[in-house]
Formats: C-alpha cells, sequence, structure tokens
C-alpha cells in the first residue's frame, strides 16, 4: 500500500495523524527476573495491538518498566550498586525478553527517562497549585515490601499482619496528600453510566462494592527524601520524592506528552517541543492490567486524571493471575515458569497460544507441563500443522503444487470463522478468536477425512473432485494463515510462504475466501509443529 506523504507546507495541526488506537501494559517492576504472569500480560497487549494494525486502526503500544521505589533502593543496595546502575542492568534483561516475545510495542518507557520524570513533575506541580495537596503528619504502619502504608483494619484477628506486606514497621513521618474524599460520588457515577470501563463486568462490581463500601482515604503521594531517596523529586517541595504509584502511573500519559499530545501537553502545562510530527494518543483505549492492581487504575488513575482535566481512559482490561500447578509461583519454592526456557523448547508461537487459548481474560489460570504439552499435540502438531502439511503435501504431489479452479465447498465454513474472529478480536476476546480460528482447522481437517483425496487421487475420473477438495483444503490454509497473523506471527508467515504468498503481513480482511489465485504453485511445505513424542519431564 502506498503511504501518501502530506505535504511539509501544510499547517501543523493538518499534519497531525488521527487519534490512534493506544493501549498500554502495566509497567513491571524491575526488582526481579520476567516470568510467566509478565508475559501473559505482554501477549495480550500484542496481540490486540497486531490485530488493531491488521484491521486497519493506527496503533500506539505501549510497555515498561518501573524503576523506582524502596523495593528497587533496597535490592540496589543488596547488590552492592547504584540504583540506576542496577535499573540499567535489569532494563536490559526486560529488554531482551520483550524481543523474544517479538512485542510489536511502538515506545518503551522507564520511569526514570527524563520525559518521564518531567511530565511527573509538571502534573504534581500543577495539582499543588491548584489546591489538590496537603501536608499533614501521619503515624501508622508501613509495608516496604508493598510500599503503602497499613491501618488497624489491615491486622488479622491475631493482631499481626499478613506475611505478604514483608516486615511492617512502625513511621512518624509529615508527608503530602491527595485529597480523595470528595471524589467518591462522581467516579461511581462514572462507573454505573459506563459498563466497558472496567472488564469484565465482575472486576466492575468489585470496583464499585469498594467504592460503596468505604470512604476513600487521601492518598499520601510523597515520601520523605530522608528515608526513600530513589525516586522523582517533588517539585514543590526538596525534601520529598514521588510515590512510586503516583509516579508509575503517570506513565500512561508522560510518553504521549513526550510524543506531542495536545491534550496532555495541555493538562500538564508542558510546552509541546516544535519540531516532531505531534501523535495523538489521549484517551487511552486500553489499559491492560492485572486483578492485583484494579484499585490503582480504578481509583486513583481516573481521579488524578480528572483533577488534570483529562478524559478517563475508554477501557481497563482486567487479566486473572497465572498458578504453576495449582500453587502461587514464587522464587522461593522454585515453581516458577520461566518464558525463556519454554520459548527455547516449544518455540514462541506455541508459548503464545497456550497461555491464550489456555486462559480468558478474567479468571485465573493454571499451568502445568502436562496442560501445555498436551495443547501442542491436540492443537497445534495434530491439528493446525497437520491440516496444513497434509494438505499442501497432497496438492505438491498430485498437482505439482499449482492451485486448481476455486472451489467454494468450505467457503461458508471459513466465512463464519473470519466474522466470528474479527468480532472476538475487536471486543479483545482473544480466547474466543481462537476458538472459532480451531472450528475451521477441525472441520477442514473432518473435510479431509470425508472426502479422502488420497483415494481420489488413486481414481483418474475422479481428478475434478480432487482438484476441488485440494482447493478448499489451500484455500482454508490461506484462510487460517490471515486469521492467525495477531496470534502466531512466526507461523502465519510459515504458512504463507509455504503456499508460495509474500510472508508480509496482510489486513484481516484479506481472509474473505477465494483469495488464492488458480494456476499460482505454491511453495514447500514443511512441518509446522514438530512434534514431541517424549513427555515433557
Ligand atoms: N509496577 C506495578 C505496575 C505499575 S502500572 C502503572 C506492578 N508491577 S509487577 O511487575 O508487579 O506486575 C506487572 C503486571 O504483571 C501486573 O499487571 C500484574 O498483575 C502482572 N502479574 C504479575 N504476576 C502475575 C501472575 N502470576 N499472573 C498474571 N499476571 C501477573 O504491579
Amino acid at each position: 500500500m502506498a503511504v501518501v506523504e502530506l505535504p511539509a507546507s501544510l499547517p501543523h495541526s493538518a499534519r497531525h495523524m488521527s487519534k490512534r488506537f493506544y493501549l498500554t501494559t502495566a509497567i513491571d517492576y524491575v526488582n526481579g527476573q520476567p516470568h510467566l504472569g509478565h508475559a501473559y500480560e505482554k501477549i495480550i497487549a500484542d496481540v490486540i495491538a497486531r490485530a488493531h494494525r491488521l484491521l486497519g486502526d493506527e496503533v500506539f503500544f505501549l510497555t515498561g518498566l518501573d524503576e523506582h521505589g524502596q523495593k528497587v533502593q533496597q535490592a540496589a543496595i543488596a547488590e552492592g550498586k547504584s540504583p540506576q546502575a542496577y535499573c540499567d542492568e535489569l532494563a536490559a534483561i526486560w529488554g531482551r525478553f520483550a524481543a523474544k516475545l517479538q512485542l510489536t510495542n511502538d515506545d518503551f518507557v522507564r520511569t526514570t527517562d527524563a520525559r518521564h520524570k518531567a511530565a511527573v513533575q509538571a502534573l504534581l506541580a500543577r495539582l499543588h497549585r491548584e489546591g489538590h495537596f496537603y501536608q499533614s503528619p501521619y503515624r501508622g504502619f508501613y509495608s516496604q515490601k508493598e510500599e503503602t502504608f497499613l491501618t488497624e483494619k489491615d491486622r488479622r484477628p491475631d493482631g499481626t499482619f499478613d506475611p505478604s506486606y514483608g516486615d511492617v514497621v512502625e513511621l512518624v513521618e509529615e508527608n503530602y496528600y491527595f485529597k480523595l474524599k470528595d471524589q467518591q460520588q462522581w467516579l461511581i457515577d462514572y462507573i454505573e453510566a459506563n459498563p466497558e470501563f472496567i472488564a469484565p463486568s465482575y472486576r466492575r462490581n468489585e470496583v464499585l462494592g469498594f467504592l460503596k463500601n468505604n470512604t476513600l482515604e487521601d492518598l499520601c503521594i510523597t515520601r520523605p527524601a530522608a528515608r526513600l531517596n530513589w525516586g522523582i523529586p517533588v517539585p514543590f517541595d526538596a525534601g520529598y520524592v514521588t510515590y512510586v504509584w503516583f509516579d508509575a502511573l503517570v506513565n500512561y500519559i508522560s510518553v504521549p506528552a513526550a510524543r506531542g499530545d495536545a491534550a496532555v501537553l495541555a493538562a500538564i502545562g508542558q510546552a509541546a517541543d516544535a519540531g516532531g510530527a505531534a501523535v495523538e494518543l489521549w484517551p487511552a483505549d486500553l489499559h491492560i492490567i492485572g486483578k492485583d492492581i484494579l484499585k490503582f487504575h480504578c481509583v486513583y488513575w481516573p481521579i488524578m486524571l480528572k483533577a488534570a482535566g483529562l478524559a478517563l481512559p475508554r477501557q481497563l482490561l482486567v487479566h486473572g493471575w497465572w498458578q504453576k500447578d495449582g500453587v502461587k509461583m514464587s522464587k522461593t519454592t522454585g515453581n516458577v515458569v520461566d518464558p525463556g526456557a519454554v520459548i527455547d523448547e516449544w518455540g514462541l508461537d506455541a508459548f503464545r497460544f497456550y497461555v491464550l487459548r489456555e486462559l480468558d481474560i478474567g479468571p485465573d489460570g493454571n499451568w502445568t507441563d502436562a496442560g501445555f504439552a498436551g495443547r501442542y499435540q491436540a492443537e497445534l502438531a495434530n491439528g493446525l500443522g497437520n491440516l496444513v502439511n497434509r494438505s499442501l503435501s497432497m496438492l505438491k504431489r498430485y498437482r505439482n503444487g499449482v492451485v486448481p479452479a476455486r472451489s467454494d465447498e468450505l467457503a461458508a465454513d471459513a466465512g463464519r470463522a473470519m466474522t466470528e474472529t474479527l468480532t472476538h478480536l475487536r471486543a479483545s476476546e482473544l480466547q474466543g478468536a481462537l476458538v472459532s480460528v480451531w472450528q475451521l482447522v477441525t472441520r477442514a481437517n473432518q473435510y479431509v477425512d470425508q472426502t479422502a483425496p488420497f483415494k481420489l487421487a488413486k481414481d483418474p475420473a475422479q481428478a475434478a473432485r480432487l482438484d476441488e477438495v485440494l482447493y478448499n483444503l489451500a484455500e482454508t490454509c490461506r484462510v487460517l494463515g490471515v486469521l492467525l497473523q495477531p496470534f502466531l506471527p512466526g507461523t502465519s508467515a510459515k504458512i504463507f510462504r509455504q503456499l508460495g504468498l509474500p510472508d508480509a503481513t496482510v489486513p484481516l480482511s484479506t481472509a474473505a475466501w477465494g483469495g488464492l489465485r488458480a494456476g499460482a504453485t505454491i511453495g514447500e511445505p514443511v512441518a509446522l509443529f514438530p512434534r514431541k513424542d517424549q513427555p515433557k519431564k
């Protein structure tokens, strides 16, 4: 497709692209190695980003790292490094992880980036000027591990705090607070009036339940620099750094600000960078997050945005948590699924397939090595792989790889798979989309068994029938290749190559039946998912 360059003489505003489909993931804490949970969220976002691009949207996909706070400072000290040097080392590891997952993110934010710090400070300065903060002493309990203040309500019946809080210390200190008390009702009204705002609906109900049954405490947004200095300095008081969650949430607008998004720049009072072409991003279309960080995203973040005069994101898409063998993954028990090791053994597409097919976005999931191997064998090797391999091998063997005349026997099945898949993709229903695609895989494998082309090939009187069957199968392989692009990009490229088509991505609309040209010659059939006969240990 030709890219139309707009003349440079047009006024700046006319050179703006239309608003992008803007989606984000949570930004991961750098104090550790990436695991299955982090990979899962990033793959969800990547599939949605790829799908929207192939549906014709201009997309901006953001992910990145959350680098400030006590946990990072302590981890750096424990390794005898400066926090910045420690973060730089880990950022390289996380960057390689994103590449290993073949994420198609358009930017990668680090909260230690100058552009991010500038936006956080600009927002703090504005909210301070407008009277959203006040200073007050605090005496109470503090969990360093969770970077959060605890109250008497958080104590268990025996008076102790849950071990998940780690060491709880008693603190007395002055801090700045963000006034939240008057913000509760409009947020309840907004969530009730916008049922799509938080998905799935049971997470929305959870947030509504919380807001209706509790009085919001004002949010402490600073930490005294004397206690914690690994944070963004508060612009109006040198004695403080910014609370890590206030800092982290702002990443969703600091990158738009750096990219010249006019609404965000106006809201935080930053000047536009006259140089670059501005990109229109805000409001975000999707924030993809795990269930544990619901309150930060569904309560604090909307309130921060409203205070800044910014529109709220269109949707918070909340996924569940993975366990391994029915147990929480933890470094101490050693039952952490290492995505890198799984990808090295089984391939990236197998990993992407399993996490999306096994677990719908919402509930919690359970990883088992046997479950993984089972899906690989049944759905990838015996299902998709076998279909493509036998279809194209027969076309090669019986027709020298030359595509016969069009025949529409599987057109309705393929059309249904396409319509359903696209509907699911537009609604971010990734598991549903894969189920729809696999209905076509199953149907086509049945079609091979029912039509028995290997028998037809033995009877010259059946040559025309064999042509029909071979066209239907090859065309179904092409349709599958198109529909699978967002999920299994490497596999789609291989299917295209084996069909003799360019392996570049194509719009999802080209899955419409009849794209394969009669008379074209296909490429070499190669197994997509080699069978692994040894059960995985
Ligand atoms: N830094 C914060 C997020 C700030 S967003 C402005 C944070 N980081 S995290 O590294 O702890 O988690 C990052 C994401 O990974 C979260 O959305 C979290 O829910 C997700 N997961 C972490 N462990 C997970 C599983 N075991 N399963 C699925 N997702 C999980 O929170």
